[in-house]
């Protein structure tokens, strides 16, 4: 079983701030940090730390070289990826002192995925092959219907969230991973709870991964639901967590592993890369996140 990571790459251009800038609001900020990131390049990082194989396809800019590098110095396969004539997508990120993050997005080469494009990459894959979606890449609509077509099981974290998520049909997914604001922008409810039954019955075969902050995850597949608390760690930068969650957790699954132990796995790498600065940078290798396992931490 092979596993594609159809997705983004950023240069995160991070800036450290007492708070995060508002409306009218002119800020000195501290420091200046650039990373490689991008939720797409996140996660295949996440995914190949977690010791599992997986292809990134997606397309780099002429900017882009340090996003390539990164990636393959992780073990993510990097064949697949396109080189385009255009400026890599990038990320303004401010971080506060809290370890708050917002962050813009300036798509770039993100933008210039064809389905020319999709089709060529998807070639390489067969039915039972994992393929992994996020949403800050043109085309994704048309990437789940022709992986859908392949017979390819799709793990889709609709993030950011925004119209393009509506015309995805999740008839055709197999596991939605989404934090508390997506859920509640996609089932239109406010609470949790309310928001996995919502979608686990609205689409009966999909499983759903809820991450709840501060308050753990929650994971059903619309017969049992299984929780786990966060781990405990002092808060540097919140960016990434959310990828480092999510590539672990289909990492973790591939190997054919129990939820509880994909989630306590999963848990515990994303609360390494919240005590980390940076998107890439801050995800953990699995023996990291095992050795912390075993101590208990
Ligand atoms: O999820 C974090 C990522 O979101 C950052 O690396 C940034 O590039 C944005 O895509």
């Amino acid at each position: 079983m092979k596993i594609l990571n159809f997705g983004s790459c950023n240069i995160d251009y991070v800036y450290l701030l007492d708070h995060i800038v508002v409306p009218g609001e002119t800020e000195m900020g501290d420091k200046l940090e650039i990373f490689s990131g991008g939720k797409g390049l996140n996660q295949s990082v996440a995914t190949a730390r977690a010791g599992a194989s997986v292809y990134h396809a997606g397309c780099i800019g002429l900017d882009g070289d340090m996003l390539l590098d990164v990636m393959s110095k992780s073990g993510v396969d990097t064949s697949l990826i396109k080189r385009v004539d255009s400026k890599n997508g990038h990320a303004i990120i401010q971080v506060s002192a809290k370890g708050e993050n917002s962050i813009f997005l300036y798509p770039g080469s993100n933008a210039m995925v064809t389905r020319e494009y999709v089709d060529s990459v998807l070639e390489h894959f067969d039915r039972g092959d994992i393929l992994l979606l996020q949403n800050e890449i043109s085309e994704i609509e048309y990437i789940v219907e022709r992986a859908y077509d392949v017979g390819m099981s799709i793990i889709l974290n609709p993030s950011p969230i925004n119209e393009t998520i509506d015309k995805i049909d999740f008839n055709m997914l197999e596991h939605l991973i989404l934090n508390e604001v997506e859920a509640s922008a996609i089932t239109g409810l406010d609470e949790p709870e309310k928001c996995i039954d919502c979608l686990c019955e609205r689409y009966p075969r999909l499983k759903v991964m809820l991450t709840l902050g501060a308050d753990g995850c929650v994971f059903s597949d619309g017969k049992v639901k299984h929780y786990h608390p966060t781990f405990k760690v002092k808060t540097v930068d919140t960016t990434a967590a959310g990828d480092t969650f999510t590539g672990y957790f289909a990492a973790e699954l591939s190997r054919g592993k129990d939820i509880p132990t994909v989630l306590k796995i999963a848990s515990m790498a994303s609360a390494i890369a919240v005590s980390r600065m940076g998107a890439a940078p801050s995800i953990p290798e699995f023996t990291e996140v095992y050795e912390r396992l075993e101590k208990g931490e």
